[in-house]
């Protein structure tokens, strides 16, 4: 159990190798022992922790085998759970790159506690590694600030789940997902899974798995995060996207973006949605993390790809990047929260928050929050009877950026 917070400091200037990501964490543990401990341990503790730590953490969990993939079906679940509530309206609280343990990410978690969704989803990167410890200090601590939704909470993995090979988070943090499945209660059992009532499907991808290669090969070839042969086989069969007389709402939950005005692109997995889709295919309202910030684009598609409107909520715990755009699909991107909170080793930081929907009939109500409890922007999600989606966005503060 940690009493010590991280400092947001360590997090400014994150690198996004991996090596990076390992000594990060191997300093923090270092920190961390440095004030638990007296000032006679300090070198043996800095050995002990930040280089051999490294040096073994890195060599053992980086060149080891990657956790071994799970999937549906497993244990009897298939991975398809129907939306529940105490009331006439489900709610869901969307966070990702939260997982920091951080001041900030103790806020975020308490806001989410403080709206009691039905549902809290984390859409993946835990801090540096995604090892044991920090799974724990984040999510299942008896401290944690995690919150569990009244019916449950999922998990997507991110890049830096994979970092560590994957393993804490297959073996540590799925066991700790609990989702209501009807009359039971189900632990989540893969990286992937579909939420769904009879006006929308909200299916969360697993793009965290392929989005390492082994240590070297990924300078050469850079891991495109595609979607595995047995999620995509559970994607056609089990949740079977291409049924055309299926006309509900799609909105996919994922780590990485499908597009972006900031870094890299994703084509492949949208490639493999339309593929899947077939004559089904119809544009659907996508989220995801991945960045540290906030931003919406409108309707875009590649090609060959499926047509998304993208919201990205990546600002749930890291400091948040106020950069301006620079990596294209310009005219894509409508709002981007810019504002600055403060400055951190002279870099300006943003506002950390979540989305939380209101899922209600046909119609969603989806409000960004930010670290004040502040609805940064709202907006409404509709879906007609031919599965066709439309919004409204109702309010958006004024020093939102809009392009
Ligand atoms: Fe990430």
């Amino acid at each position: 159990m940690s009493s010590e917070k991280r400092d947001p400091e360590q997090y400014v200037d994150l690198g996004h190798s991996d090596v990076e990501n390992h000594l990060k964490t191997q300093v923090a543990l270092y920190e961390k022992r440095l004030k638990e401990g007296g000032s006679a341990n300090k070198v043996a503790a800095f050995f002990a922790t930040n280089l051999f730590g490294f040096a073994y953490h890195y060599l053992k969990s980086r060149f080891g085998p990657k956790a071994a993939y799970q999937f549906y079906p497993s244990n009897g679940d298939d991975g398809i759970y129907p939306l529940h509530t105490y009331s006439e309206t489900v709610t869901m609280a969307l966070v990702s790159d939260w997982a920091t343990d951080t001041p900030e990410s103790d806020l975020i978690g308490h806001l989410i506690r403080d709206h009691d969704p039905d549902y809290t989803l984390h859409l993946g990167d835990i801090y540096f590694v995604g090892t044991p410890e920090e799974v724990a200090t984040n999510f299942t601590d008896p401290d944690a600030s995690w919150h569990f939704g009244k019916h449950g909470s999922l998990a997507l993995s991110g890049n830096h789940e994979m970092y560590s090979n994957g393993t804490a988070y297959f073996k540590h943090l799925l066991p700790a997902m609990k989702i209501r499945k009807g009359s039971q209660i189900a632990t989540q059992q893969a990286g992937f899974f579909c939420l769904e009532n009879e006006h929308w499907r909200i299916i969360g991808l697993d793009t965290g798995y392929n989005s390492t290669n082994r240590p070297l090969l990924e300078v050469l070839f850079k891991p495109d995060c595609n979607l595995r042969k047995e999620q995509v086989q559970w994607l056609t069969e089990t949740v079977k996207l291409g049924n055309p007389d299926d006309k509900r709402g799609i909105i996919f939950l994922s780590h990485h973006p499908y597009f972006s005005s900031f870094r890299d692109d994703h084509p492949v997995v949208g490639r493999q949605l339309k593929t899947i889709f077939g004559a089904a295919e119809r544009p659907v309202l996508w989220f995801w993390g991945h960045e540290h910030r906030l931003s919406f684009y409108n309707q875009y598609g590649f090609p060959d790809g499926i047509k998304a409107w993208g919201r990205c909520v990546g600002h749930g715990g890291m400091p948040v990047e106020t950069n301006p755009p620079d990596q294209g699909h310009l005219g894509q991107l409508v709002f981007y929260d810019q504002r600055v909170r403060e400055r951190i080793r002279r870099r300006d930081v943003g506002f950390n928050g979540f989305a939380l929907l209101s899922i209600n009939g046909p119609a969603i109500d989806i409000n960004y929050i930010d670290q004040t409890n502040k609805t940064v922007i709202a907006e409404r999600w509709t879906v007609d009877p031919t599965g066709t989606l439309s919004s409204e966005i109702i309010k958006v503060h004024p020093d939102v950026t809009k392009y």
